[in-house]
């Protein structure tokens, strides 16, 4: 029994009636602009894109990513890295970016809210000034978390979420909803071409060894030989979704042509922690890793997402 991959055909998009976008430069090889490509999906995103002959411009500013992540891309003549912080303005001349420059985990995004904040906000203007100057079309990659601690399963596109705005995630929360907003004013006064895509939990190689969300806890705490954490019963649902798949399905999204603007993208069967803990068991005993430590359950804290 291995954690479900999610497929491609799970996901949900909506086709709304949508404004006209300026015309997009749409090619087989052509230059794009990852932001935040030295982090977890970065990094397999520009090896992809790579992959596929573009020109992949790699920015980061190394806050949770790691030259470790690309450090097999930085041989290839087609892949450029540069260190920048987006919360400042920068012209490169691109044909399409993602953006996906903003620290995911909670542990990292609340170790400097006003940061979050300015990265999902400021930046995110310059990034929709930058596809303006240069016609690029911009993915941004959303969250489950603007939902907040929905009260709807499984959540729609259409569902408007359930947020604390001063909370302890608000930064993060409150920061992406903002960013959806830019990118749909900036579409709808400017004619940006846009994608915006809500990942959920994503994971798979490269994922940070102190991302401190579930997977990679249960993991690390499974490999050291500790008590493995649950929080409040594990009965609190989370959605997966492997990384190869959100790859293929960021660059599906970002090439579907201008009716696809919005789209949510997880796995629609949510798991339970408590599942996750017999998997953890089943997997351990099928390559023969010793569980030395015990399921330890500790309260949940109030900001957490039941679901
Ligand atoms: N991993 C998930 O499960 C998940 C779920 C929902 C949404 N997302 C979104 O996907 C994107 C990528 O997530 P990830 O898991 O790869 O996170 P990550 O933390 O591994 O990667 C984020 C990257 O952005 C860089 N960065 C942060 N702030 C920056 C700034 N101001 N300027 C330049 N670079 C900056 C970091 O150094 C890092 O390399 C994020 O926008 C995140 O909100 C991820």
């Amino acid at each position: 029994m291995v954690i479900a991959k999610s497929s491609v055909k799970d996901l949900v998009i909506i086709a709304d009636s949508v404004p006209e976008s300026v015309p997009t430069k749409i090619s087989d090889f052509m230059n794009i602009l990852v932001t935040g490509g030295a982090g977890f999906i970065g990094s397999h995103l520009c090896r992809q894109l790579l992959k596929q002959g573009h020109y992949v411009i790699c920015l980061d500013n190394f806050f949770t990513g790691s030259i470790e992540n690309i450090k097999d891309l930085r041989a290839n003549p087609n892949f450029e890295l540069i260190r920048h912080d987006i919360v400042d303005t920068i012209h490169i001349e691109c044909d399409q970016i993602y953006n996906l420059a903003c620290p995911a985990s909670p542990v990292h995004y609340q170790r400097d809210p006003i940061k979050t904040i300015k990265t999902s906000t400021y930046a995110m203007v310059n990034m929709l000034e930058l596809a303006l100057q240069t016609r690029a079309r911009i993915l941004q990659t959303s969250t489950s978390e603007i939902y907040g601690d929905p009260l709807e399963h499984p959540q729609k596109e259409s569902y408007l979420g359930h947020v604390n705005c001063i909370g302890p995630r608000s930064s993060y929360d409150e920061g992406k909803r903002v960013a959806e907003s830019l990118m749909m004013a900036y579409h709808k006064e400017k004619g940006v071409d846009i994608r915006i895509a809500r990942l959920f939990n994503t994971y798979g190689p490269n994922l940070a060894m102190n991302d401190g969300r579930v997977v990679s806890n249960f993991i690390i705490q499974a490999l050291r030989g500790q008590n493995i954490t649950v929080y409040g019963s594990g009965s609190q649902t989370r959605s997966f979704c492997y990384i190869s798949d959100m790859i293929e399905a960021l660059i599906k999204l970002m090439n579907k042509d201008s009716l696809f603007i919005l789209c949510v993208m997880g796995e629609w069967r949510k798991l339970l922690t408590r599942t996750l803990t017999l998997m953890l068991e089943l997997i351990c005993l099928k390559f023969s890793i010793f569980l030395t430590g015990i399921f330890l359950f500790m309260p949940l804290s109030f900001s957490f997402p039941y679901s």
